[in-house]
């Protein structure tokens, strides 16, 4: 499209979908498991033509509701060409399960999605893989961990669940210089706050399940890259049979449309939020890139500039002042409409404790020395009135008078 904005050009990417009728207003839903053909000429061209647009041939190798997902990520990702994924962890999974070997070196952010670092942890330790977690915060840190053969630098651009930020134009100058890649998830940041391509990322996975779809109701992932490292991509999520289904892809297709809209308002309303909280009484710690005495609010101005505190991200963090079960359970109890849920990124406001969903099984001891505590509450805003939003957390946090 010609001399439109992206906000104007988002609505159609999808309709680069080749191969199918574009006047229903919706893309249908092709939930079929197969395309049939009516003559062996033509089959041998869909064999020789499933990758390319228009020629669908086995569901699990390529579909139009997938196909449409793709391209939607490509052009918000800014980048050349991207798989759609069951989850994000699928997305994930067979990214690093692809591109490492046995000896090979990655080195990866220990404040990552706790699943991630269990299959560095937990797998490819197991599987001769070379694995470094480090504080991606501390770039001095980073450096001593690299060596001249690292083939992936692996990190989230605000991460689960502190907000720690990270500085992926020089994680990615430091991938290059040693022939490697930087992996970056963008789950928490999303293409509407970031694209890591333009910062040197070689590969961007988000999970869809969040804030880019929005609604709470699908689960999905998409990796994007360049088309020569999708096409090596691709081969594990289908042996794994984790590309996304049809009725999930057009669920995702149907929310990227108002994606922007959503966003915009949840990372406004997350600024805003941040803001108040900070003059909580209750409250002695606030995580969000925007707060001035964040550890990483100087990462933050990098990566956005000046003057973008509401453009940064949907998430936050608040830590009590008091870790008494009884006083926050009735905190919990005494929010009228935002609801506690191990999940982020949806349309209604909600929030969890690392202490009881994402970071349970680790030690007390070890979460301390991370700055989690029974007393954090994470939180993902969504698209309710601000000064609502502001009013629920401040009358529920009498609770801890
Ligand atoms: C930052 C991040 N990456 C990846 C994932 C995994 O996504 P999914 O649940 O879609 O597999 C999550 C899940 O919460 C996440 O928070």
């Amino acid at each position: 499209m010609k001399n439109v904005k992206k906000s104007t050009e988002l609505l159609y990417a999808s309709d680069a979908t080749g191969g199918v009728d574009h006047s229903p207003e919706s893309l249908p839903i092709y939930q079929t498991t197969a395309f049939t053909s009516r003559s062996l000429d033509e089959v041998q061209e869909r064999y020789r033509l499933v990758d390319s647009e228009g020629m669908y041939s086995y569901y699990r190798s390529s579909n139009p509701n997938r196909a449409s997902v793709a391209h939607s990520m490509s052009f918000l990702e800014g980048g050349e060409a991207s798989l759609t994924c069951s989850s994000g962890m699928a997305a994930i999974c067979g990214t690093l399960m692809t591109l490492l070997d046995k000896g090979d070196h990655i080195v990866y952010s220990n404040c990552c999605y706790g699943e991630t670092l269990e299959i560095m942890t937990e797998r490819f330790e197991h599987w001769g893989i070379d694995v470094s977690a480090v504080n991606i915060n501390d770039l001095d840190e980073v450096k001593k961990a690299l060596r001249p053969d690292t083939k992936i630098i692996y990190t989230e651009v605000v991460a689960n669940p502190l907000m720690r930020v990270a500085d992926i134009d020089t994680l990615a100058e430091w991938a290059h210089e040693r022939g490697g890649y930087l992996i970056v998830d963008n789950t928490f940041t999303t293409p509407f706050a970031i694209r890591p391509i333009e910062h040197g990322a070689d590969i961007v996975i988000n999970s869809m399940t969040k804030f880019l779809n929005g609604h709470s109701d699908a689960c999905a992932g998409s990796i994007t890259a360049s088309e020569e490292m999708i096409k090596k991509l691709d081969p594990m999520i289908q042996h794994f049979g984790t590309p996304a289904d049809p009725f999930t892809s057009w669920l995702v297709t149907r929310s990227l449309k108002t994606a922007e809209l959503r966003i915009a308002k949840q990372m406004s309303n997350a600024a805003k939020l941040a803001k108040a909280l900070e003059k909580n009484p209750h409250v002695v710690s606030v995580s969000h890139p925007c707060i001035e005495s964040f550890p990483d609010h100087g990462t933050a101005v990098k990566l956005w500039g000046e003057g973008k505190d509401e453009e940064m991200c949907g998430m936050l963090s608040i830590t009590v002042d008091s870790e008494d079960y009884d006083k926050r359970n009735e905190f919990v109890k005494s929010l009228q409409f935002v609801r506690y849920a191990p999940t982020l990124g949806g349309v209604r406001t909600t929030f969890q404790q690392p202490v009881f969903s994402s970071h349970a099984h680790m030690p007390d001891a070890e979460r301390r020395a991370m700055g989690i505590t029974p007393g954090m509450f994470r939180i993902s805003v969504g698209i309710e009135d601000p000064d609502d939003l502001i009013n629920e957390f401040n009358n529920a946090l009498k609770a801890f008078d």
